[in-house]
């Protein structure tokens, strides 16, 4: 429940993306905000108000000048009620209107009476998109501090293909969770390491693990959303690169090595999500190793520690580490919790139903290097970045 308690008021205009637009109402109502939608009357001609109506669960606003209710000026009240007011979709007529200043229907008045956020999301044709004067009514809002979302690329319902395709419904819902974010992490450059690592054998096979990155992937996430500047430094998942991060891909653990190398001196807070492969194949073969060659063992090598090496080096960092066991996953958590040099550690039985790799869920331990323990249940990963990004905070805040 991201968004619980956000109030959204959600404008919808005349343009064929607003077929999806309901299910922008779906989604925030799913994340707890509570969403007023106004229509233009372009828009009445694509989706009827009773769509908006049953998926917000409130009356849907129209018209300009119908009849008081409560005795509120309409547009006034709903410009105050708002924490958000997003534009979606928003056709070149409206953001021309937003621009300068007319208000001739409820939502360009609702506009010009806003004193909370704005986000506009285009949609429309290429050649409107890139005209001259959207361009410039763009550039104007932007200037003002409005949100104004790119768009997509692809065949648009016009048949021509390129930009002006409406970002999706859960990307716009994205969008709106990072600008309404409390930014509590704005003065701290945050570097996770997620996903697993691959150590080559031949050009065909190589050494690796479970890791899907999930746990990696929601703290950076997390962390940008409250402000951090995010270096994600990712082994091979099957994972979109996060937006609002600076994201590193790597392959070897000796790859994620020798970049967390980079990014350490600038970073206030390491968390090392990874799982990174402790061993590699001693020798590489450059051809493809053949089915009947004696492969009756395979010598490997240890890989760096990379936790344990910077936890050494380290001056003001926090420094997060997890534990990924299958046993006595206290005591051997403790033991890397000291040795690592961690600040805290997030221990999971990897063998545990509702824990480890690849679930969406994960049921931890977490110690603290001054003894305090914390065992939050099991959670979604997404609250648990969140609740680990909470402690680390606190960490911070004490030093
Ligand atoms: O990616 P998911 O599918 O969402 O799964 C999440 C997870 C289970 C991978 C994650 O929550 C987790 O437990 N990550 C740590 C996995 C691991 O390598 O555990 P470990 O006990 O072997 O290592 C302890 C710590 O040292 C970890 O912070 C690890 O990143 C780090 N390490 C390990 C080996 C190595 N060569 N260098 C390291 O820095």
């Amino acid at each position: 429940m991201k968004l619980k308690g956000k109030k959204i008021l959600l404008g919808v205009t005349g343009g064929i993306a607003a077929y999806k637009s309901p299910s922008i109402v779906s989604l925030l109502k799913k994340q707890g905000a509570e969403v007023k939608v106004v229509m233009t009357e372009g828009a009445t001609q694509f989706v009827t108000p009773l769509t908006f109506q049953t998926m917000s669960a409130n009356a849907v606003h129209c018209d300009m000048f119908k009849a008081m209710d409560h005795m509120d000026v309409e547009h006034i009240a709903l410009a105050k009620w708002a924490d958000m007011i997003v534009i979606a979709p928003a056709t070149e007529n409206t953001i021309a209107k937003f621009a300068y200043g007319i208000a001739d229907n409820l939502l360009s008045t609702v506009l010009q009476a806003s004193r909370s956020k704005v986000m506009v999301v285009p949609a429309m044709n290429t050649f409107m998109l890139e005209s001259p004067a959207n361009r410039q009514n763009m550039a104007t809002l932007k200037e003002r501090g409005v949100i104004v979302t790119d768009t997509q690329r692809d065949l648009l319902a016009c048949n021509d293909v390129g930009s002006g395709k409406m970002l999706e419904p859960a990307e716009i819902v994205d969008l709106i969770d990072f600008h309404l974010r409390e930014k509590d992490l704005a003065e701290y450059i945050v570097t996770v390491t997620a996903g697993p690592t691959q150590e080559a054998v031949d050009p065909v096979r190589y050494l690796t693990n479970h890791s899907s990155g999930k746990m990696g992937y929601h703290l950076a996430t997390a962390a940008a959303k409250r402000g951090a500047k995010v270096n994600l430094i990712s082994g091979p998942t099957a994972l979109s690169a996060p937006a609002y991060v600076n994201f590193v891909p790597v392959v070897t653990t000796q790859d994620m090595f020798d970049a967390v190398g980079a990014y350490f001196d600038e970073t206030d807070v390491l968390i090392k999500a990874a799982a990174p492969a402790d061993f590699k194949p001693a020798s590489y073969s450059a051809q493809k190793v053949k089915k009947d060659s004696d492969m009756s063992s395979l010598q490997l090598v240890k890989n760096p520690d990379i936790a344990k090496h910077f936890g050494a080096k380290k001056t003001d960092q926090v420094l997060v580490g997890f534990a990924a066991e299958s046993q006595n996953e206290i005591a051997f958590g403790r033991g890397k919790l000291e040795k690592k040099h961690l600040d805290m550690i997030v221990i999971n039985n990897i063998t545990a139903a509702n824990a480890g790799f690849q679930k969406d869920v994960n049921t931890v331990t977490i110690l603290h290097a001054d003894g305090a323990v914390d065992e939050p249940g099991t959670m979604s990963k997404e609250e648990l970045a969140e609740h680990i990004l909470d402690q680390t905070l606190e960490i911070l805040k004490a030093r």
